[in-house]
């Protein structure tokens, strides 16, 4: 969270508007079509993702927010239409957390790299169990083959868990990507009380090469680790490539103010090519241009990474995947506010509270609504009502992300006061930023009307208006709620 407030507030300082231009894709080498006679691809375009750590989908709170499978797609269909030979990987950390919220974001990251045709992944500590779930489980391995060369205990042991694989491209082009943890990953899990051993990278990619090189033209090393500790892997002949994916929050670059892209660095030891990848929380998509002698060796590489904004929609296949999720955050809300309840009455029935004061009592509202205001303020209700206040619920609607508590927060009243909003089904007179959202709880002031209840200030304003939701926000120049 407070990565993402400081990444938004840079954000903000960098980009002025970003243009609504079309996505553009750039082939590397004019006179590609040319090489058509030769059965080799003389170009290669990679492209990956790592550390989205379980955004699937961007807010829309603002045009600077990006990123989101569903936009990755729309963003995929481009540029496999203008290359022939794209192959994309998940370079591992694409969940994080533990609530059921995680959990069920976790299902629909693992339906969305089945669905944008990742061609396999390499796990990232988080899908081992660093934050306490082993999100490898909610993975398909048969669908999107696990590359965990390193790993003794999980290579192998299933259909898909493997250390290697040779992918074929369109123009017949074959890749050998192999998968590579970090091996200090076995001291940080200890500390968390997971048994992993992670073995040498180096000494297993020196065992693996003689096979994979001699089924590859190309051979890629995908390393869940820091690109510091990715040199030693030039010294094994014959890997053409590494990318790394672990990436810290300092390496985090910023797009072009105009196009929301940026170029990344590609660096090069010995004859190894060594990428240290870009992307992070989901919002950027990394592309590696690879021009190839008719061999197989790579002539020149470029990165760049394209950030996922309002240009691209996301596709319908994906919100048919969001819409899914949606749902069972919905049934999940509901749930759990049900269980809450009954457990409470259980509790105060077993001291001797009657059911019905209990009812009452726990529900006993400090809030009016926004009618009861109208009723002495009709001219300011009038001209609240025409805000996007009054309408903050719907535009959550529209997504079907009306029970999302990660969303609803700031798109209702009273969310975090005792009593107030609590979902859509139980408290559905509080949806929308009314009266109250601003001016606080509001029942007795309707009673008995003083001048003094209800002062705003900046920091009301603020608690929803966040430096990472609304970074253009000024409070001097806001036009007036009402
Ligand atoms: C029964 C009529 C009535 C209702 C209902 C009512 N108000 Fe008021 N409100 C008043 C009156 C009268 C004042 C002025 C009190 C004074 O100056 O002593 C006032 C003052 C205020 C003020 C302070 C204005 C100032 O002087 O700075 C705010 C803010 C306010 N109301 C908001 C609300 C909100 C929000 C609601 C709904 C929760 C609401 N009112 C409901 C009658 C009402
Ligand atoms: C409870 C959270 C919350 C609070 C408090 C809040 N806002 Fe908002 N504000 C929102 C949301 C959510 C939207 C966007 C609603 C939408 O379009 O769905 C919004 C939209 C706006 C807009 C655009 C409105 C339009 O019609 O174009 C302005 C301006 C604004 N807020 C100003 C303010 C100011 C000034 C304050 C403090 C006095 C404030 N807000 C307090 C949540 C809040
Ligand atoms: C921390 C408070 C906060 C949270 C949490 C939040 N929003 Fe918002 N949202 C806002 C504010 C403030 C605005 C108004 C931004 C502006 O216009 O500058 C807004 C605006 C929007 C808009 C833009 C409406 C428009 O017409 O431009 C959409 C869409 C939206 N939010 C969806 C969501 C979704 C979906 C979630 C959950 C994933 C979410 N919001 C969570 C505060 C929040
Ligand atoms: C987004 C925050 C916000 C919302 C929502 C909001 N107000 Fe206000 N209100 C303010 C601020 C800020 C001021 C003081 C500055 C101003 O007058 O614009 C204010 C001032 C007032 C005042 C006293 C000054 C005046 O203009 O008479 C009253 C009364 C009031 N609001 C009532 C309401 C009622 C009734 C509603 C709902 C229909 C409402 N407010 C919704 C932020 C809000």
């Amino acid at each position: 969270m407070k990565l993402l407030a400081l990444l938004m507030a840079v954000l903000t300082l960098a980009m002025a508007s970003p243009s609504a231009k079309a996505p553009k894709s750039k082939p590397i080498s004019a006179g590609k079509k040319s090489t058509a006679k030769s059965s080799k691809s003389s170009s290669l375009v990679l492209l990956y993702t790592s550390c989205a750590r379980g955004q699937i989908r961007a807010c829309n709170c603002t045009k600077f927010q990006f990123g989101g499978y569903g936009r990755e797609l729309t963003l995929l269909k481009s540029i496999r239409k203008s290359n022939k030979d794209v192959l994309l990987l998940e370079g591992g950390d694409a969940t994080a957390g533990d609530d059921f919220q995680a959990k069920l974001k976790a299902e629909v990251t693992s339906s969305a790299l089945t669905l944008l045709g990742y061609a396999a992944m390499v796990p990232g500590e988080y899908e081992l169990g660093k934050g306490g779930v082993h999100y490898l489980d909610y993975f398909d391995p048969k669908s999107v083959p696990v590359l965990c060369a390193n790993i003794p205990s999980l290579c192998g042991t299933q259909q898909g868990f493997v250390p290697y694989v040779i992918l074929k491209t369109k123009r017949n082009l074959r890749v050998g990507v192999i998968g590579l943890l970090n091996d200090a990953i076995t001291q940080e899990m200890k500390r968390r009380g997971i048994e992993l051993l992670v073995t040498d990278p180096v000494a297993k990619l020196k065992s693996l090469m003689p096979k994979v090189r001699a089924k590859s033209d190309l051979v890629v090393v995908v390393y869940h680790g820091m690109p510091d500790t990715a040199g030693r892997f030039a010294a094994v002949k014959g890997v053409d490539l590494v990318l790394c994916t672990h990436i810290m929050g300092r390496d985090f670059l910023f797009p072009d103010k105009s196009t929301n892209e940026v170029n990344a660095t590609v660096d090069k030891k010995d004859d190894t090519y060594i990428i240290k990848g870009g992307t992070a929380t989901n919002w950027s998509l990394g592309r590696i241009d690879l021009a190839l002698s008719s061999s197989g060796k790579i002539k020149n590489a470029t990165h760049r990474l394209f950030y996922l904004d309002r240009r691209y929609n996301e596709d319908p296949a994906m919100v048919k995947v969001y819409d899914e999720y949606n749902n069972k955050v919905t049934a999940a809300v509901l749930d759990q506010s049900k269980n809450m309840r009954s457990e409470m009455e259980t509790l105060l029935v077993k001291r001797g509270v009657s059911v019905d004061n209990i009812r009452t009592r726990l529900r006993k509202s400090p809030f009016a609504g926004d009618g009861k205001c109208k009723e002495c303020h009709s001219d300011l209700h009038d001209n609240w009502s025409k805000t996007r206040h009054a309408r903050a619920m719907f535009t959550l609607d529209k997504t079907n992300q009306g029970f999302d508590p990660e969303c609803v927060a700031c798109h209702v009243t009273g969310a975090n006061a005792r009593n107030g909003f609590t979902n859509k089904k139980e408290t559905p007179e509080l949806v929308n930023v009314q009266c109250e959202a601003c001016h606080g709880p509001g029942l007795k002031h309707c009673e008995s009307p003083t001048s003094d209840y209800g002062a705003v200030g900046e920091e009301t304003c603020r608690s929803c208006h966040t430096n990472e939701r609304t970074p253009d926000f000024d409070f001097d120049t806001a036009a007036s709620p009402h």
